[in-house]
């Protein structure tokens, strides 16, 4: 167990082995469920929990640490990866409160079945004393729930901030040292989490403009003790414009949407468009999401199953208009036999993209001249947008 500070330990789980999160979002490198002990002087507080199957490390650490009693539990967060550990702690710890929002005490009552009498709820910025210690409460709607809270310990500047800047990362350091290790799972777990609500992600950072920050210990992945790195990641991913960057996510059954893709993918590189190309059958579905954070343009490649677009791709494409990247230009590529739908279905499926639909280009069978020609129009036409718009 790894220790912070005095009295602020870790003692939450690594999670080595996990490969998948909610039954879709891929984790290379594992992930942890962390929960901090804080002590103070005259009460202790146990900030957030672990998910169920690993509730006996927790309560093991407890025990290690000698831990005789909690007066609070705070969940700053009601998902079973942080929450789903608390019915054991409380029955561990019967004199303990859990202290959360309104909104998470309603959904901790839904989806635990945690007794309404053991609630303390608090308002944005209110705070509880632990003797020498001050725990402030910041409510932090819409990252990525909506009742979530962080809680700041205001004597040592720390900000412990449950899903808010975490990654997907298991690791025995404790603190952020790899930093491109980091920034990449953490710019995945952005892309994968929190960008469909990059507006209110936005406010929720400028909120903590008002308070001095040390250290942030997110509940997954390694704590920031030079949390000016993270911030200023979050800060790139949710106010910088789009990138010079198009997007070509694909799938290909004969060849004939594949050679499409690649034409268009060097058509674009001569006119200084950085392509990032993705084919959706064999992708890890967490990079694609990476490469949307920055993509100006999405171009969707696809051939014509059973008159309509390949189901892997309109899974692709589901997802996408779910995680709503600041994309500006859309555009459909791909070929047909005798016909389909492919153009309408596919534009269906997005509207949560607020993007401008480019000319697509859909190709009888395998490309020939006139195809081409066209990919080269949709190349010049994506390369001039972005230009216009000032992405670089
Ligand atoms: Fe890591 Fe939203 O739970």
């Amino acid at each position: 167990m790894d220790s912070i500070k005095p009295g602020i330990t870790m003692v939450g789980a690594i999670d080595w082995d996990r490969r998948l999160f909610d039954s879709l979002i891929p984790l290379p490198d594992g992930t942890s469920y962390n929960s901090y002990l804080v002590q103070g002087s005259e009460k202790t507080a146990l900030i957030d929990t672990v998910d169920p199957p690993f509730k006996d490390m927790l309560l093991n650490n407890l025990e290690q640490l000698k831990v005789g009693r909690i007066d609070y539990v705070i969940a700053n967060h009601a998902e079973q990866d942080h929450s789903g550990s608390i019915p054991e702690v409380l029955n561990k710890y019967p004199e303990a409160k859990v202290v959360c929002t309104e909104k998470c005490k309603v959904m901790l009552i839904d989806l635990l079945g945690v007794p309404a009498e053991k609630f303390i709820t608090v308002k944005d910025r209110e705070t509880i004393s632990l003797g020498d210690r001050t725990l402030e409460f910041i409510h932090a709607p819409w990252v990525h729930w909506p009742e979530t809270m962080l809680t700041y310990l205001k004597e040592e500047k720390t900000l412990f901030s449950c899903d808010f800047f975490g990654s997907h990362l298991a690791t025995t350091d404790l603190y952020a040292t790899d930093g491109a290790r980091v920034y990449e799972a953490a710019k995945r777990y952005y892309a994968e989490i929190m960008m469909p609500f990059r507006v209110q992600i936005r406010k929720n950072l400028n909120t903590l403009k008002d308070y001095e920050l040390d250290i942030i210990a997110p509940s997954h992945g390694p704590v920031h003790d030079k949390p000016e790195f993270i911030r200023q990641a979050y800060h790139s991913w949710t106010f910088n414009e789009p990138k010079n960057t198009a997007v070509i996510a694909y799938v290909s059954m004969h060849g004939s949407t594949r050679e499409m893709v690649n034409y268009l993918s060097m058509s674009l590189a001569e006119k200084g468009v950085t392509v990032k190309q993705f084919d959706i059958t064999v992708t890890d579905i967490g990079k694609l999401a990476m490469a949307l954070v920055d993509a100006a343009t999405v171009v969707v490649g696809t051939p014509t199953v059973l008159a309509g677009a390949h189901p892997n791709v309109a899974y692709a494409v589901i997802l996408a208009n779910a995680l709503r990247p600041d994309v500006r230009f859309l555009s459909i590529i791909g070929s047909y036999s005798w016909g389909g739908k492919t153009v309408e279905q596919l534009a269906g499926l997005i509207p949560n993209l607020k993007a401008e639909i480019l000319q697509p280009v859909l190709s009888k069978g395998f490309p020939g001249e006139a195809d081409f020609q066209a990919l080269d129009n949709l190349a010049s036409s994506i390369a001039e947008k972005h230009k216009e718009n000032g992405f670089s």
